[in-house]
């Protein structure tokens, strides 16, 4: 198994370039390098679904989760975004880091295709939460992470909403797990937050894309 160590993970991952303009209707939060690191290192050693898998990266923005699934031995990493401005960012990124197992495609993870289904061992993301004019969509997204995904889904949700990704789950048959709880802090990147940061709290998930049977 790939080993780098987590402290050289989250150190890499201080090198991604993120979003120059952030655009608050498609909530573009980077994830902080501390946060996907840790993601990563657990989805990689206690799950071993990065290395020689197929990882999908929803709403990948500038590539924080993409650029570090491609580090710890991803077979082939594909990060989706509907943004132009946040792909380019990304594309240098992986220029710079000279990865060679990274895509990414510029569409609305809204329309991805039936024919997708199950095209990726892995899915993992950090949706938007659906509180910007767009209620439903981080739900909408667990949908088409877990028609893409072949074995996992790894996804970041408000932890206000985990009865509710529990119903979901629940009413999908697919068995989820609260791997940790975070605090996840919001750099004051727009004009609206007066503080420098806003804490919120966020469940690490882990869904099995495997439907129970009853
Ligand atoms: C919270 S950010 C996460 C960015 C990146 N994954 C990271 O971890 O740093 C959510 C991302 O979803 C993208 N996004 C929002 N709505 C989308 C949609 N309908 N289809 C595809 N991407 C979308 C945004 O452009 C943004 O990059």
């Amino acid at each position: 198994m790939k080993k780098i160590k987590l402290k050289e993970l989250e150190s890499c991952l201080q090198q991604v370039d993120t979003f120059e303009s952030p655009k608050l209707l498609l909530e573009q939060y980077p994830t902080r390098p501390h946060i996907a690191a840790c993601m990563l290192y657990t989805i990689h050693n206690t799950f071993d679904d990065i290395e020689n898998k197929t990882v999908a990266d929803l709403g990948c923005g500038c590539g924080m989760l993409s650029i570090g699934s491609a580090m710890l031995g991803a077979g082939l990493c594909v990060g989706f975004d509907i943004d132009a401005d946040a792909l380019e960012i990304f594309n240098r990124n992986v220029e710079e880091f000279e990865l060679t197992n990274i895509n990414m495609v510029q569409c609305d993870v809204c329309s991805l295709s039936d024919s997708m289904s199950e095209t990726f061992d892995t899915v993992i993301m950090n949706p938007p939460f659906g509180t910007k004019h767009n209620k439903g969509m981080d739900v909408f997204f667990l949908k088409t992470a877990l028609q893409l995904a072949k074995t996992a889904v790894y996804s970041l949700h408000k932890t206000s909403t985990r009865q509710h990704i529990q119903k979901k789950a629940d009413e999908w048959k697919v068995k989820m797990e609260v791997i940790a709880e975070l605090k996840y802090d919001l750099p004051a990147s727009y004009k609206f937050h007066k503080k420098k940061s806003v804490d919120i709290e966020v469940d690490f998930i882990r869904f099995s894309a495997e439907k129970l049977l009853n």
